[in-house]
């Protein structure tokens, strides 16, 4: 059991906020808070270069801090400054010739499917949308059933940025794994909301963010690559840190995963998402999984038994994210409100997820994303302020 009272006074925005936003950026909580502080000092004090020699052991550490929370090996882990940054790494990686074939979910996110159109934009690839389940996830025999020997690579969301759904995503390892096609799950909105093992769900990369159910800083997110991936991936940039300059005219890339990090990072950052991963998991993801799907599922009950309020999640599992919409008002007017009365929620439009929104008609959504830290207080402030509306 979270102990409800404690994870709030260590989260100093609970006593401004109601904050349903952590599909957007979560709260920090105050380790993580003076974990970065606390490095900038030193760094302004002491220099930057030789604040990082100090600190070497605990930056180092961070690999290993992340690998723990998705089940890897630290020399799998690649840190980046987005969540979208870590995906197109391993994704500008790959080469793709005319015909090629991917496939992808209803649900992906716009970023990864603006990627896909401008590969195949440049080299005629085809991207393939895997129809869903009647119940919202993606139909795993469709999956199964379309892949032939054109098919380069399966690249899905685990839980999208537009609602409660949960992909069966170890169930999509399985085909991956059966055909031998590399997969790329974007755990962008899972890792920190659940207990993820990239081990158990299967996938070749996984790119994931801090700032969102990690509960770390902005500006930073991370890449997981599976030994066998590494040497089929090119990295589209490579400096002094990815490889080395051996001979006038020859260079050796790093062994592992790391090799697609440049050198210049934010060392607080990268220590403030180690700090968050250690606090998550100090917690236990199993007990927030717990508490997020239970206050989920709390919320979405409440608002549905108003009326002019229509929850529209999807999907058999469901998590944190809930999105609705209240007739006669516009999300992004709902988000207004209810932030004057200093409870945050966001909106998602078909620019963030077209091919899911188009295909169920949907306009734009209000979208309230609990953590643990959320009371259930904070849920009835929520639903009344919407029903006042
Ligand atoms: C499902 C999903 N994937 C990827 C991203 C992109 O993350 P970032 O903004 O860190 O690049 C988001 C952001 O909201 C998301 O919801």
């Amino acid at each position: 059991m979270i102990d409800i009272a404690a994870v709030r006074a260590d989260t100093p925005g609970t006593a401004f906020v109601a904050h349903f936003n952590n599909a957007g950026a979560s709260l920090m909580p105050r380790p993580v808070l003076e974990t970065i502080t606390g490095y900038l000092n030193e760094e302004s004090l002491f220099g930057g270069y030789e604040t990082a020699d100090a600190f070497d052991a605990d930056l180092e550490a961070v690999y290993g801090t992340l690998a723990r929370l998705i089940g890897a090996d630290p020399s799998e882990i690649a840190l980046a400054d987005s969540a979208t940054r870590a995906w197109d790494l391993a994704f500008t990686a790959m080469r793709f010739a005319e015909g090629d074939r991917i496939l992808t979910t209803t649900s992906e996110y716009a970023s990864n499917v603006i990627a896909f159109l401008q590969v195949a934009e440049r080299t005629g690839l085809i991207v393939d949308v895997v129809p869903d389940r009647p119940t919202g996830e993606i139909d795993v025999d469709a999956l199964d059933s379309m892949i032939d020997d054109r098919v380069r690579l399966i690249a899905i969301n685990h839980v999208p940025t537009n609602g409660g759904l949960v992909n069966p995503a170890a169930e999509v390892g399985r085909v991956s794994n059966a055909h031998g096609v590399p997969y790329l799950l974007d755990a962008c909105q899972s890792v920190g909301q659940m207990p993820i093992d990239v081990g158990e769900i299967g996938c070749d990369l996984l790119s994931t963010t801090s700032r969102k159910f990690l509960r770390g800083p902005r500006g930073a997110g991370f890449l997981y690559v599976s030994p066998a991936m590494l040497d089929q991936l090119d990295p589209a940039v490579l400096d002094l840190h990815g490889a080395r300059w051996e001979a006038r005219d020859r260079y050796e890339m790093r062994a592992d995963a790391r090799r697609f990090e440049l050198w210049e990072r934010s060392p607080a950052l990268v220590l403030g998402v180690g700090r968050a991963a250690a606090y998550a998991m100090d917690i236990g993801l199993k007990a927030i999984w717990e508490r997020v799907s239970m206050l989920g599922e709390k919320l979405r009950m409440a608002l549905s038994a108003e009326g002019g309020v229509t929850v529209r999640d999807i999907g058999t599992v469901r998590g944190a994210i809930v999105t609705f919409t209240v007739d006669g008002h516009e999300a992004g007017a709902v988000k207004a409100a209810l932030h004057a009365q200093s409870i945050n929620v966001s909106t998602v439009t078909p620019y963030s997820a077209r091919f899911d929104m188009e295909a169920r008609g949907l306009p734009n959504l209000v979208r309230a994303s609990v953590h643990y830290f959320n009371s259930e207080d904070e849920i009835d402030r929520l639903v009344a302020a919407v029903t006042a509306l």
